[in-house]
Formats: C-alpha cells, structure tokens, sequence
C-alpha cells in the first residue's frame, strides 16, 4: 500500500486496538480483473474494506492517460464493490474526490451538486470515474442492501507522501524544492504568481474521517470530508520555507508559469455536523510533515510542478 492516505492509516493503526488490519497493494491483487478481486476478497473475507486504490496523478498525467484513469479507476470500484457484495463484506468505505466536481460548481462546493455540470477538461478521466461511485453507492445500498458509503477528501499532505514522484499536491512539490535548495543561494522559483488559494488536508484526519465514516456513518449521500482552511500558494511556500530554514526573501514567483485553478473550496458541513471533526491547523501539519522529511528524504532529482 504506497498511496498517502493506505500508508497513513497503517501508521495510525494502533489508535484501533480492536481491528485486525490488512493492508493490501496491487502486488496482492490487480483489483481491475474482476475474478482476481472476488477470489482475494473471498479469501481474506474481511469484516469491512476500505478501498483506497486508484490511478491519480497531476494534470500531466491525467491529460496524457484519461482513458486509463476512467477505465482503471471504474474497474477498480465496481469489481471491489461486486467482491464485497458477493463475499457478504459488512462495510465498505469508497473514496471519492473534491476535484471530481464540476468545473463552474458553486463554491463552497455542496455533494449534491456533483453531476451538475462538466468535469474540469484537463482531469475529466478521473473526475466522472469518481462521479460514478455517487450512483454506485446508492445502486448498491438500494438493490443489495450492500452497507457501503463514499467519501470525498481534497488534496492530502503529510508525512508518508510519495515525495519521490515527478507531480503531486503543492505541498509535496514546494518541500522537495526548497529542501533541495536549501544549501545553495539565489531565488527558490514558484509557479505562478502565488495568489491561487488551495483546500488542504492531513493526511492523518483523512485516515481518522475514514475510519470514522467505517464506524459512525451507514447513509447514501456521499460526504466532503476535506479541511475547508484555505491558503494561498504564497501562504503555503512561506510556510514550508520557514519550516525549512529557507529565507522568506529567496522565495520568487513566476507569473509566466501556470497557476493552476484560482481556487475550489468544498463545503464539509454535513460531515462536521455528524462527527464534531477537528482538522489539524495547517502549520502544525507541516511542521510534522517537513520533519519527517527531513528524516526521509528521497534521492535527489526533479521536483515537480509547484503549483499544482
Ligand atoms: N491523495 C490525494 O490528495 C487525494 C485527494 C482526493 C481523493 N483521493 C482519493 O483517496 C484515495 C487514496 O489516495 P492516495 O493518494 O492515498 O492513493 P493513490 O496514490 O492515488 O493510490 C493508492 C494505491 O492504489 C493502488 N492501485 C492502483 N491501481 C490498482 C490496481 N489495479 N489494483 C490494486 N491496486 C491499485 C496503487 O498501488 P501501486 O502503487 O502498487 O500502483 C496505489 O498505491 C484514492 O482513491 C484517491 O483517488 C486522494
């Protein structure tokens, strides 16, 4: 299991004294051959799954491979959701995404307003993939009596990250940058003019919204479950630059690259009414984020675009 939130929660099992974990990967089980997947569900027969797989990437990758992202994450869903069904799983917990909502969706972005209008063009594989699983938990709820729900996090930072890969969240990308040019001197660059706002999340309240969507929440109506604090690029870079040790006046932008969307903000209403969730505050979380870092940093190499 080598995805951020997979990782996490393998870390933070021990505050779940009673579950009995098993953490899979695709070594295990290529989840998009449909027999493959009933046969290793029959075989762990678990009490409930969370299912955490999927293709994701930044822009780069979504616009290269849409198809693979639709197809690899549909098949991933419905083979996972047709094995619990069939083995007779107790629980199942899908995730979804924020970046799954129309592009011009209101904001803060409600969950009933998913299918309200056209996925952004530049992550439409991935985004109507996710989509899906709106109808699928209800389809299955309804006809199977499957207790399954989704869950819909925005973009996750935190120790357990996959640092060493080319794109990612702007956390992942400005902590590899700055680290990395931390020893030399001059400007340390940013895409863009730093003024696009960013929803982020811990990736240890990701885990802890999971498990308690797992233990607390058997309803149809898929929930936001992603901070609402929002930081601009800037905000963000300063944060990581002082974290590291880097001088806040080498930090540069460059508004002749691209800024990304100027913003998305998700409405998480409905989950904090239910669960009295308290995220963690962003400089806590990258303080505990560029420490572990600091202590686990990848082989050098690229850093990836800063202003995912
Ligand atoms: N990270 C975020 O910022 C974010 C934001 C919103 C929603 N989400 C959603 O939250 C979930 C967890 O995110 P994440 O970032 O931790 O995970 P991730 O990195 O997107 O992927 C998790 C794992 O899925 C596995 N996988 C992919 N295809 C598979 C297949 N055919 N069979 C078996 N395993 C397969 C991958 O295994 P390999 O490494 O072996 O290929 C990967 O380790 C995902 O559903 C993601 O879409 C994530």
């Amino acid at each position: 299991m080598s995805g951020i939130l997979g990782a996490t929660l393998r870390h933070t099992q021990a505050e779940y004294p009673g579950v009995e974990w098993t953490f899979s990967s695709r070594a295990d089980c290529d989840l998009r051959d449909a027999g493959a997947c009933v046969a290793y569900v029959s075989r762990l027969r678990p009490d409930a799954i969370l299912q955490l797989a999927a293709v994701s990437g930044g822009i780069g990758l979504s616009m290269r491979q849409p198809a693979t992202m639709l197809r690899d994450n549909v098949l991933v869903n419905l083979n996972v959701l047709e094995a619990a069904r069939r083995v007779g799983v107790g629980k199942l917990v899908l995730a979804l995404s924020s970046g799954m909502y129309p592009a011009d969706a209101p904001q803060p972005i409600v969950e009933a307003t998913i299918h309200d209008g056209p996925a952004h063009e530049t992550n439409y594989g991935y985004a109507y993939a996710k989509r899906l699983l709106e109808p699928a938990v209800r389809a299955y709820r309804e006809e199977f009596g499957l207790s399954v729900i989704g869950l819909a996090p925005n973009a996750l930072y935190g120790p357990f990250d996959r640092f060493d890969q080319e794109s990612g969240t702007v956390v992942r990308a400005l902590i590899r940058r700055f680290h990395e040019a931390r020893p030399r001197s001059g400007p340390v660059m940013v895409w863009g003019d730093g003024t696009p706002r960013r929803e982020l999340t811990y990736a240890e309240d990701a885990a802890r919204a999971f498990m308690w969507g797992l233990d607390h929440y058997d309803g149809a109506g898929i929930l936001n479950v992603g901070s609402t604090e929002e930081h601009s690029i800037r905000d963000i870079a300063l944060a990581i630059a002082d974290e590291l040790g880097v001088d806040r006046a080498r930090v540069a932008f460059d508004p002749s690259r691209p800024r990304g969307i100027d913003r998305r903000r998700t409405d998480n209403t409905a989950f904090v009414e239910r669960s009295h969730f308290r995220y963690t505050p962003f400089r806590e979380g990258i303080r505990r984020t560029v420490a572990w870092y600091e202590s686990h940093p990848p082989p050098a190499g690229g850093a990836g675009c800063p202003s995912s």
